[in-house]
């Protein structure tokens, strides 16, 4: 029954421990007034408030408004404990435009990402003006939320494509077991947590060194929804299995030996003198090591869309980072992916979101008020 705050630093749902299940929106504004899409941003702030602490979207609630009024919240979330939810609010790129007059104001960073290798990407599955990550313990408390967020915002915004997903693929915390996603594999090993401060501080969180000071404690969200092609998968060997990864699927070791949280040890070599971890592997492909140093804040979930007319399971993970600046934490990473991963012969990515996540909100704010400032 826990509840997180909204208001703070930084938004919730970054850092926060990763809760169980996802749904993600994203939205184009459907108006040109600037007035009214900040009068969206100040509602979407007080019911997100609202909702995280497990009450009503609106200050009626559910049953006791106006009897000849729509009720102010939509109802399938009475008697549910706050379950964690926690929501998270970014702009896109097309949302700096002459529209709303704040074309000066777009972050360099916000720069679309390049097309990779290998995308096959969906107009109906990518960009966006807003998003909203809505996280939660309990799916219908998450898409309680998103739901009455797009209803206080008929008029203003649509819901141009939206997410769900159930089971993390990563953590955040220490003390957590690593989950799986749906290769079988452990995720999330190497993820940055909320305890590593400076790592957080280095490659999650803008500075004051930003172009655009509005985003300073803010973040940038890349969203990747990325089909796997399990049936196939499920038909490789486990040697295969493992040398995709480069980490065992019982322990999630690296296979150079050790433990899981141990380094792996690309240059140890075994038979042949053949490296233990498959230069092509994935955590080979990856690490910081071969990056620049660079990390990022994975926060993706497991998903699966039903199934094609060819009884194949459309099923995927729907990958979240969040990363100081996406030119030098996510493109050239993955540039790397698409081009030298062996994992790429059993996933294909099907769309795409770049957002920037401002930071947190203060009492009295809205979200994204330096924006409008
Ligand atoms: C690590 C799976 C896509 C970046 C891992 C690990 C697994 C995994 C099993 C090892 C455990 C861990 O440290 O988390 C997957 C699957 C993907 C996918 C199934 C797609 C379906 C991506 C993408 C990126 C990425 C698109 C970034 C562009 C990373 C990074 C690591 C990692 C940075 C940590 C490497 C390290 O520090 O050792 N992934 N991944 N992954 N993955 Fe992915």
């Amino acid at each position: 029954a826990q509840a997180y705050e909204l208001y703070g630093v930084h938004q919730p749902g970054i850092v926060t421990p990763v809760q169980d299940r996802l749904h993600f929106a994203s939205f184009d504004v459907t108006t040109d007034s600037r007035a009214a899409l900040v009068g969206l941003l100040r509602e979407w702030t007080d019911a997100a408030a609202r909702m995280m602490h497990g009450a009503g979207a609106g200050p009626a609630g559910p049953t006791s408004g106006d009897y000849d009024a729509p009720p102010d919240d939509t109802g399938e979330a009475i008697g549910l404990p706050p379950s964690r939810l926690t929501l998270t609010f970014g702009f896109g790129a097309s949302l700096f435009d002459d529209r709303f007059g704040l074309s000066g104001k777009r972050p360099a960073a916000l720069e679309p990402l390049p097309h990779f290798p290998g995308d096959n990407l969906s107009p109906e599955r990518s960009h966006g003006d807003l998003c909203v990550q809505a996280c939660a313990d309990d799916p219908q408390v998450a898409v309680h939320a998103i739901r009455n967020l797009a209803r206080i915002g008929f008029g203003t915004v649509a819901l141009r494509w939206s997410q769900l997903g159930f089971g993390k693929t990563s953590t955040t915390t220490r003390d957590e077991a690593t989950p799986r996603n749906l290769f079988g594999f452990k995720d999330g090993t190497m993820n940055v947590k909320s305890a590593d401060r400076e790592a957080l501080g280095e490659h999650v969180w803008v500075g004051k060194d930003s172009d655009q000071p509005w985003m300073t404690d803010g973040s940038y969200l890349v969203a990747r929804r990325i089909s796997m092609t399990i049936e196939i998968w499920d038909r490789q060997p486990m040697r295969e299995q493992e040398r995709v990864v480069g980490r065992t699927k019982a322990e999630g070791a690296p296979l150079s030996g050790g433990a899981e949280h141990d380094q792996p040890d690309f240059a140890r070599t075994g038979r042949e003198d053949a490296p233990l971890v498959d230069p092509a592997a994935h955590v080979a492909i990856a690490h910081p090591d071969h990056n620049d140093g660079v990390r990022m804040l994975r926060r993706g979930y497991n998903f699966v869309d039903g199934s094609n007319d060819l009884g194949r399971m459309d099923a995927g993970l729907f990958f979240l980072a969040y990363v100081v600046d996406p030119r030098t934490h996510f493109t050239p990473v993955q540039m790397r992916l698409s081009t030298l991963d062996a994992m790429q012969e059993y996933v294909q990515h099907t769309g795409s979101g770049l957002f920037a996540i401002p930071p947190g909100v203060r009492k009295g704010e809205y979200v994204g008020q330096g924006l409008f400032s």
